[in-house]
């Protein structure tokens, strides 16, 4: 079939959020009067503004500002005690880290499988992998959208495991219309440079309502001290600190979310519409539903076709220039998880290790037009016939 369209390039893009006057004026005001006679760059009162407001949107009563989601992670598994002999339930289909926070405690990474229509880590598949061992079980608010919360909540009632999201996603994810944040034991973010919202390409939070845990993770991330008369220091920390420009741009993101998201909305709306019909390939779920359209992530019906993702995402990208991303392959085939005896077989999640094998993410973001998703559409409909030939 020979092109109609003229091509162009739309790369998968590093920058998730909106960066504009706010945020360079909240940066250069934080610099100005760090520099006058007097000033400094400790993170008070920004780092307790931006934890308020961060609390507030994602529906939780303590935020703890951190320097990323990995460290929030971290932080976390330290703050539960996870250690050798534990094991942590979580899903294949995820980044790295939500499997390292575990292993870097000396615990053991248990694998369950996801729901097929969400991504998501599934709790009925959770049960059958609880065992005396389980030490926290991690699900992911994977691509933006929640997580089957009241699942997991029936399971940390029954068992009193605690549920410990990764929300690296979910900055604006709502769960039957309410955020995210509140719900477990706690949830980690990102504020990493392709997230919803960025802290100036690194940054994260970690959110919960128990003021217990919040104390913890705020004396851990920050030497283990507790202020006072006298400074004392009350457990092993570390710094894990936000620096008071990175806060400071964290409230101006903030103020312009729910614009960023309603843009990223529109694209992901957009998108579905433009691919619809199309049966080759599987659209994400739940955008109606509360989705936080972080990622835009399409599964290759590799039932319906004779080639693979890699065959199809070639002509997308050579031919076509839309560059594309993989979230993510499956955590067992990283070479630090398979040197430590994790593979697909032991794993036995087999919907999560075929899904592993379809994923590929659109170039999807809030500066994403109309016309660039019809012309995404149009290159992936091209290359599924020519990947076939
Ligand atoms: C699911 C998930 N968890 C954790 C992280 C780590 O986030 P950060 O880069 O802020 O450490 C990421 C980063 O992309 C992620 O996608």
């Amino acid at each position: 079939m020979h092109t109609e369209r003229t091509i162009r390039e739309i790369p998968f893009g590093a920058m998730g959020g909106v960066y504009a006057e706010d945020d360079i004026d909240a940066v250069m005001s934080v610099v100005q009067a760090a520099a006058r006679p007097g000033g400094s760059f400790f993170p008070l009162p920004e780092e307790t503004d931006f934890q308020n407001a961060f609390a507030d949107h994602e529906g939780a009563a303590r935020a703890i500002a951190v320097n990323s989601c990995g460290t929030a992670l971290d932080l976390c598994m330290m703050a539960l005690g996870v250690g050798p002999g534990d094991e942590v339930i979580t899903t294949p289909l995820t980044f790295v880290c939500t499997a390292t926070c575990a292993i870097a405690r000396g615990a053991r990474v248990v694998f369950a499988d996801i729901d097929p229509a969400t991504l998501c880590l599934d709790p009925h598949a959770v049960r059958q992998r609880i065992t005396e061992k389980t030490k926290v079980i991690l699900p992911v608010h994977f691509a933006g959208l929640a997580a089957d919360c009241d699942g997991f909540d029936a399971i940390a009632d029954e068992t009193g495991i605690p549920i410990i999201y990764d929300a690296a996603h979910a900055v604006s994810t709502r769960y039957k219309d309410r955020p995210v944040g509140g719900r477990g034991k706690a949830s980690c973010y990102s504020f990493q440079s392709n997230k919803n919202m960025t802290t100036l390409g690194e940054g994260g939070a970690v959110t919960t309502n128990d003021e217990e845990f919040a104390e913890i993770v705020r004396q851990k991330k920050t030497f283990g001290y507790v202020y006072g008369p006298e400074l004392r220091v009350v457990t092993v920390g570390f710094n894990y600190r936000l620096t008071k420009v990175q806060c400071a741009v964290g409230l101006t993101q903030l103020a312009k979310i729910d614009e960023v998201i309603a843009r990223r909305l529109e694209a992901f709306r957009h998108m579905q519409r433009m691919l619809e019909g199309v049966e080759e390939i599987i659209r994400p779920a739940g955008i109606e539903a509360g989705h936080g359209c972080h990622l835009y992530v399409v599964r290759l019906d590799t039932d319906k076709v004779t080639f693979d993702r890699a065959a199809l995402l070639h002509v997308l990208k050579n031919k076509y220039k839309v560059g594309c991303a993989i979230h993510y392959p499956a955590l067992w085939s990283w070479e630090v998880l398979a040197q430590l005896g994790y593979s697909e077989r032991a794993a036995d999640c087999p919907i999560a290790a075929k899904a592993c094998r379809q994923v590929f993410s659109l170039p999807l973001f809030p500066h994403t037009t109309a016309e660039d998703c019809e012309y995404i559409a149009w290159a992936i409909k091209q290359s599924l016939v020519e990947a076939g030939k």
